[in-house]
């Protein structure tokens, strides 16, 4: 057999210690598939006494990681640490300098800089992989780079981030509290260092801005994406989407119109027997539309240790094995400073939750202006009657342009009569 592949691993927590597992048990069988068998030479972390349930004994243990760059016995970093800045993107910058193969799943590192570092990766003519950035175990980015090259992309859409997918199933399904669910998730290893970056949107957010690069050719541009998270979501609004046939899932869109291309990321009603409605727990699901090919959908576990090591490891084979693909599917060089679409200006139904005062008058001020923006009420929800107190009315409306929503919301969210933010999100039929 030919030499060996020689890795480091910087980062031992739950995906850097997941890929050790699996090139220990599947160590025989990576050999055949690679053409080689892969070596892990170093680690590094920042705790060396820390127990983490793997053997470390025979391997090189770093303080340092930067110090993993200059070596000249190390093929590829492995970089598991996370962060768009700091010690992991030191070390993926240095890594890359020197020539060494990267392979990460730091998305928030690849949204925020990924063209810098494709055209690095480029000029040093070695391999910037990230197939575990994005929905953990599904091959998604293969999908839309390599089985998906021969069209133009139309859309790129879905269920991105595990932690919020899990937490609204569980509050639905258990009537669990948010903070207990996050708690859980985080305890499964499914969330990150910082979990705001789930509930607030931005994870999601950060793998949004890489498929759209990879879907259209453009900068990944985390900068200019608008996000809404999922923490200001109540029971009640799980609670009121289910009575009227939905399921609330955070959603990453990201679509070719014919003026531009339009991304958001929100929560969004989506009805409960499609597809999208089905996806519970920590799974994601991403659906693509080629011109030639149609629409597909990919579903699979979107975080923890097992699914997102899987698809590290299955970068490092392809390195191993020769393949050398650029990392956003198109030279770095021409990819595209892109201009987006207004969100504003695309058009959706919507459902709109108003905690009111429960007293005559108040439906006739919020019906006036939803009247004064065009925008026409599909049907109406109040539960009970207690005058004189707070009441949840909960209303769908019809095709409106996004714009005009968010005014007319703003508009209802000043009126004395409010007791609480208006809470309103798209219904997505996708
Ligand atoms: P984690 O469990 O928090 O592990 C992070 C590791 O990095 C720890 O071993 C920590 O060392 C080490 N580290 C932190 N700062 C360091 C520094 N300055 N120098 C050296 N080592 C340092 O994180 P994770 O969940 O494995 O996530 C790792 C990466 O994978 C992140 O980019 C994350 O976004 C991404 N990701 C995670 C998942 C998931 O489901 N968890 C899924 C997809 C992608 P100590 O252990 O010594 O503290
Ligand atoms: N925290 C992320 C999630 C990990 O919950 O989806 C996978 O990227």
């Amino acid at each position: 057999m030919t030499q060996p592949f020689r890795i480091a691993i910087a980062g031992l927590g739950t995906v850097g210690t997941g890929v050790i597992k699996i090139l220990e048990k599947h160590a025989a069988e990576i050999a055949l598939r690679a053409g080689r068998p892969v070596e892990i030479i170093a680690v590094s972390a920042r705790d060396k006494s820390k127990d983490r349930g793997v053997d470390l004994s025979g391997l090189d243990w770093v303080d340092d990681c930067a110090e993993l760059a200059a070596r000249d016995d190390i093929d590829a970093i492995v970089e598991m640490i996370g962060g768009s800045e700091g010690k992991a993107a030191d070390l993926v910058r240095r890594s890359l300098a020197a020539g060494k193969h990267v392979v990460t799943a730091n998305k928030a590192l690849l949204a925020h800089h990924g063209y810098g570092l494709a055209l690095l990766a480029e000029e040093k003519n070695i391999s910037l992989a990230y197939e575990a950035a994005v929905a953990g175990g599904i091959p998604i980015i293969k999908t839309l780079r390599e089985g998906f090259a021969a069209n133009e992309i139309r859309s790129v859409y879905g269920i991105l981030n595990g932690t919020c997918n899990y937490i609204l199933t569980e509050m639905r399904e258990t009537g669990r509290d948010f903070s207990d669910v996050l708690k859980e998730a985080q305890e499964k290893g499914y969330a990150e260092a910082d979990p705001s970056f789930d509930v607030d949107g931005i994870d999601a957010g950060h793998k949004l801005a890489l498929l759209s690069a990879l879907a259209f050719g453009t900068h990944p541009d985390f900068e200019n994406l608008k996000i809404t998270g999922i923490s200001h979501l109540t029971a009640t609004d799980i609670h009121f989407a289910g009575e009227l046939g939905y399921r609330i899932k955070l959603l990453g869109i990201a679509r070719r119109h014919d003026a531009g291309i339009m991304r958001t990321l929100e929560p969004c009603l989506v009805p409960k027997e499609s597809q999208l409605g089905s996806v519970e727990g920590v799974f994601n699901a991403v659906f693509i539309e080629g011109d030639f090919v149609g629409k597909s959908l990919s579903v699979g576990r979107g975080a923890g240790e097992g699914p997102t090591a899987s698809a590290v490891v299955a970068d490092l084979i392809d390195i191993a094995r020769g393949l050398r693909i650029p990392a956003f599917g198109r030279p770095a060089k021409d990819m595209a400073a892109p201009t987006w679409l207004d969100a504003g200006k695309t058009q959706s139904r919507y459902y709109l939750r108003l905690e009111v005062l429960d007293e005559p008058g108040v439906i006739a001020q919020v019906s006036a202006i939803l009247r004064d923006y065009k925008i026409s009420i599909e049907s109406m929800i109040q539960h009970g009657r207690d005058p004189g107190q707070p009441v949840s009315v909960v209303l769908t409306l019809h095709e409106v342009s996004s714009g005009a929503m968010q005014d007319a919301c703003r508009a209802i969210g000043a009126l004395d009569i409010m007791r609480e933010k208006p809470c309103l999100m798209r219904i997505e039929s996708l």
